[in-house]
């Protein structure tokens, strides 16, 4: 099967922000999971570069427009690859090859009588690049840019769009997947039940030069539209291109709602005209707000993603839009909720399922994945085989959030299934090798799928997993769900290898949000100097957070002979440094379990924050000095508290 996605070409008069970047990762995600069922994908996204509003911002500061766009287009062209996204193709409506195409079509609608000249008057609003009919109008505004619509009469060149509204009404009837989620279909057909208006296609280069010129009227620019919707076309090489011939059939397209008329009103109709077939889906979806407000310049709100991506991490850019939206409804953007996610969901969840797994795999059967017993339970495979049918229908109809709620429950139900086990009892009693190896292997056949369902959400997070799992990132145990989404196929004896956290806890005084208040931090400074230094209330005791820490990873750190660090489950996975370097190597310390204070302030140590304190009694040995690990007689879930 072929697959062809694309995004809206943005406006270069501003540079990416939120709303743009997530409508080119929900783009990114599909192709890549259709990549996954074994599709032969094109992605493609770009910049709009023609109109009034470009030449506006291109003179406000002096530069020609072309130099202008060239230097917006430049800005998308390089924030996406900072999201992980990787379009096949990036179109820009200046490219020699799209302009020649765009006057070759207007040539022949032109010749076919779809294209005339009349005089009109109306109600022009320059942020919608459209004119907008009375009933658009709230309280005599534009709705979408909040500005009274300018009246503009003069004589223009329409495109006959009223000819094709009962074929398009039909089409829509016919191909119930033709405009998704359904609201938008209806507010569609909505729309179409009043009689269509046909379309001014044009503007005079006395009020607009920067546009393609009219081929049978140089007097005139195209309108935005019929240049900017025919990008969909002409990066596919149409008309005699192949991928135009291979692509065309199976089009889709993602906007966000603002553009929902031009997509699927204008350009199904000029379709029709153009005597070529309809594209297959057009998925709408709703506007990000920040802090539950409108996104925009002048309130100075406007995220920027390259700065998320430096925040908080790429992958977790990506999971959080595509979790956090219902796709066809408005979300709302605040920092808290990034976090959040990224502690619960990414840190906690699959992050601890993972190292926890894999440090347990290292600890009893030496880092190989072991046999299991093939009349073990069959927990996880169900729960993995639940899932899967429900990610794909989720996917393949851009319900990115009901995928990923599938896949958390399978993520938490493989954690309970490591409390439910206690592989840690198991490894202490020899006769029940059979039991733990059958345990330890579901636990990493669950997470060569898990691997396998996130690689479209979250590449980097699935590429560190699958070296984790001792897989190459492209091995089709972990790309291919058409060949390899079935339980049971990851090799025994494969060697995992040791993995650096995958989603660090982000704290939330980092962001310099959420310092205490002055108020507060006086009380605690007085608390602090009228209590004797020796000693301590109960309060003061129950203040200070000990647990037990299970260490899933122990490395030197480069010119230290005093300091590891450590990768502990407490737990969640944190990293502490710790001054026990002379003491113990790397080796004796993964798999211990050793008391820890969690509620530490991070200190940065050789360039490394430590997120706790590890506890050791400290003795003399033949005059010098020695450190001993403070350490549970036996062993419990990482986490547990010490009272
Ligand atoms: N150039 C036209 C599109 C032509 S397509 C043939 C245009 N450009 S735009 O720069 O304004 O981009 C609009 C698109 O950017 C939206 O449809 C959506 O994909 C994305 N978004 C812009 N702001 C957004 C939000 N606040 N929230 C979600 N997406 C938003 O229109």
């Amino acid at each position: 099967m072929t697959t062809y996605i694309t995004t809206p070409i943005y406006y270069v008069n501003a540079q990416p922000h939120l709303g743009h970047a997530y409508t080119t990762i929900v783009a990114d995600a599909y192709s890549r999971y259709r990549r996954l069922t074994g599709d032969t994908v094109r992605f493609q996204t770009g910049t709009d570069e023609h109109g009034d509003k470009i030449a506006e911002a291109a003179a406000k500061e002096d530069v020609p427009p072309k130099v202008y766009a060239d230097r917006i287009s430049a800005l998308f062209r390089e924030t996406w690859p900072l999201l992980d996204i990787q379009p096949d193709h990036f179109i820009r409506t200046t490219d020699a090859q799209h302009v020649a195409v765009v006057q070759s079509i207007l040539q022949q609608v032109h010749a076919s009588g779809d294209i005339y000249f009349d005089e009109y008057s109306g109600l022009y609003c320059r942020g919608c690049e459209r004119f907008l009919t009375e009933k658009e109008l709230v309280d005599g505004l534009c709705p979408d840019h909040q500005v009274p619509p300018q009246e503009i009469a003069e004589q223009n060149y329409f495109f006959r769009m009223s000819r094709y509204q009962e074929r398009l009404i039909r089409h829509i009837h016919d191909n119930p997947e033709f405009i998704t989620p359904e609201r938008y279909r209806n507010e569609v057909l909505s729309f179409l039940s009043e009689p269509l208006e046909d379309l001014c296609i044009s503007r005079p280069k006395s009020r607009l030069t920067w546009g393609i010129e009219l081929p049978f009227d140089s007097g005139f620019v195209t309108y935005v539209w019929f240049d900017a919707l025919i990008n969909y076309l002409t990066g596919i090489g149409y008309p005699d291109g192949v991928d135009f011939e291979r692509y065309w059939s199976v089009a889709e397209h993602v906007i966000a709602k603002d553009i929902l008329k031009p997509h699927a009103i204008y350009w199904p109709t000029m379709l029709m005209s153009m005597g070529l077939p309809l594209y297959r889906r057009l998925h709408v979806h709703g506007y990000w707000n920040v802090d539950d407000t409108k996104m925009s310049k002048s309130i100075g709100n406007v995220v920027r993603p390259a700065q998320l991506v430096e925040e908080y991490g790429v992958d977790t850019l990506r999971y959080f839009t595509l979790r956090e939206m219902s796709f066809g409804l408005d979300a709302s953007f605040n920092r808290d909720a990034i976090i959040a996610r990224k502690n619960s969901d990414l840190a906690n969840d699959i992050g601890n399922l993972f190292s926890r797994s894999v440090a347990m795999l290292q600890k009893y059967t030496a880092g190989l994945v072991p046999s299991p017993d093939s009349s073990g339970d069959a927990v996880l495979q169900q729960a993995v085989e639940q899932m899967l049918p429900i990610y794909r229908e989720a996917m393949d109809g851009f319900q990115f959030h009901r995928a990923l709620q599938a896949v958390w429950e399978v993520i938490s139900q493989a954690n309970k299934y490591i409390v439910t086990n206690e592989p840690w009892v198991l490894a202490k009693d020899p006769t029940r090798a059979i039991r733990l190896h059958t345990v330890l292997y579901n636990l990493a056949e669950c997470l060569r799928l898990l691997t396998m369902v996130l690689r479209p959400i979250m590449p980097g997070a699935a590429a560190k997993m699958a070296r984790g799992l001792g897989l190459d990132p492209d091995h089709e145990l972990v790309s291919s769900l058409a060949g390899c989404g079935r339980w049971g196929l990851l090799p025994v004896g494969t060697e995992l290898q040791p993995t650096a956290s995958l989603f660090p806890r982000v704290e939330k005084e980092k962001t310099g949000e959420s310092q205490p208040a002055a108020g507060k931090k006086k009380a605690e400074t007085k608390a602090e100097t009228t209590t004797a230094a020796n000693v301590l209330t109960f309060d003061q005791f129950q203040n200070v957070d000990l647990r037990v820490a299970e260490i899933i990873v122990a490395e030197k750190i480069k010119k230290s002979e005093k300091l590891l660090q450590l990768t502990v489950l407490v737990p969640e996975q944190r990293t502490i440094v710790a001054g026990i370097g002379e003491y113990y190597t790397p080796q004796q310390l993964v798999g211990k379990q050793v008391l820890v204070v969690a509620n530490m302030k991070p200190a940065t140590l050789m360039g490394i924050e430590s997120q706790g304190m590890v506890l050791a009694a400290r003795t003399m040995v033949d005059g010098k000095e020695r450190l001993v690990l403070a350490t549970v007689s036996d062993e419990i879930p990482a986490g547990s508290k010490v009272a």
